[in-house]
């Protein structure tokens, strides 16, 4: 093969990857994301500063109440939204906050500050588009207060 037929040869091989990765792209667009908002049957009971805080930095991925992004309607990214708020409800969802046993709650409560402690929570990705969620000095101890004003790992067993 000379220079000019291998040349030719590359810039189709080009033109096919480029178009193969559009139609991908295209294509997964159409795969089904579950964006929904169920019903909000409660509302954490803390005070309103704490609630505030709540809202404002975990809201989105362990309530009822997601505000779902833009690109949260573009594959892949929207993949890893859905997956997020998804799991993030499912481990502790505010709004359902009824449905768990005061033991349940406490523990909760208590695992809150563990996480936002040790710089857990709210995950590092989603701070990056979101800088309102980012939590000052004053929101971290507001939410230390609230989170260690109940007891530790299920202390209350023998
Ligand atoms: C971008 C989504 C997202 C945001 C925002 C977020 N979380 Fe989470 N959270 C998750 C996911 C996903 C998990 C489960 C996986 C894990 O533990 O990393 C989780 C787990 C947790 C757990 C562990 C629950 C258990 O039973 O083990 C606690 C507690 C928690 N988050 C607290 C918070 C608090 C408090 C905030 C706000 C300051 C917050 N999270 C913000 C997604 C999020």
């Amino acid at each position: 093969m000379d220079v000019t037929t291998r040349m030719k040869l590359l810039r189709r091989i080009a033109q096919w990857s480029v178009a193969a990765l559009a139609i991908a792209l295209v294509a997964i667009q159409f795969v089904p994301v579950e964006r929904t908002n169920p019903p909000v049957e409660t509302e954490v009971p803390a005070a309103a500063e704490v609630r505030a805080v709540l809202r404002r930095a975990c809201f989105d991925c362990h309530s009822n109440e997601t505000v779902w992004p833009w690109y949260s309607r573009v594959a892949p990214v929207s993949w890893l939204v859905a997956h997020d708020v998804h799991e993030g409800r499912e481990e502790m969802n505010f709004s359902t906050w009824n449905r768990l046993t005061t033991k349940e709650q406490d523990h909760a409560q208590r695992e809150c500050w563990e996480k936002v402690g040790e710089g857990e929570m709210p995950p590092r990705l989603y701070l990056q588009p979101h800088p309102k969620a980012h939590l000052s000095a004053a929101d971290r101890s507001v939410l230390r207060a609230w989170s260690l004003s109940k007891d530790g790992e299920d202390s209350d067993e023998r």
